[in-house]
């Protein structure tokens, strides 16, 4: 069953936008929505609402805002996954170390600095989409948020 994905591209990722494209392209996803956007304050720290608590937040906020981020809409079986795989950990220094092929080990920096985003699970997928892209999910599917 297919299954869809948000994935982000983050400020310090657009460099290697044409690389992290041809990853997608060659791993067998249709990008269904493609945008870029510039996040203010206010709409980062919405996308970002559960790391609200968390020490490095206002860090993020400010990364996360310091310059245009393109997101996409991937699909594919097993999309969420797939595309999480793809990326690797979260703390782009060790996935240098751990794996070395991955897109965060490529292009990102390190814990913060990952250069690219992946929902995590179905609901955070149904919910990130929409954020983008209202008009994708049912009002059905907008009610789980
Ligand atoms: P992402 O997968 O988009 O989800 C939350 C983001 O917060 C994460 O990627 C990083 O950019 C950032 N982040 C996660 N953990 C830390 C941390 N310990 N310190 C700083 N930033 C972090």
């Amino acid at each position: 069953e297919k299954e869809k994905t948000l994935a982000m591209i983050k400020p310090d990722g657009l460099n290697y936008t044409g690389y992290i494209k041809r990853v997608i392209d060659e791993s067998g996803f249709s990008i269904l929505k493609a945008t870029m956007v510039q996040l203010d304050e206010s709409n980062a720290a919405l996308f970002y609402a559960e790391h609200s608590e968390r020490t490095f937040f206002p860090s993020l906020v400010k990364y996360i805002t310091s310059g245009p981020v393109s997101v996409m809409v991937l699909e594919k079986v097993n999309a969420i996954a797939d595309w999480r795989a793809l990326i690797g950990p979260t703390d782009a220094k060790k996935a240098k170390i751990t794996h070395p092929h991955s897109i965060r080990a490529i292009c990102g920096m390190d814990t913060e600095r990952n250069c690219v985003h992946g929902s995590d699970s179905v609901q955070s997928a149904l919910r990130e989409i929409s954020f983008f892209f209202e008009e994708m999910v049912s009002n059905e599917g907008r009610d789980l948020n």
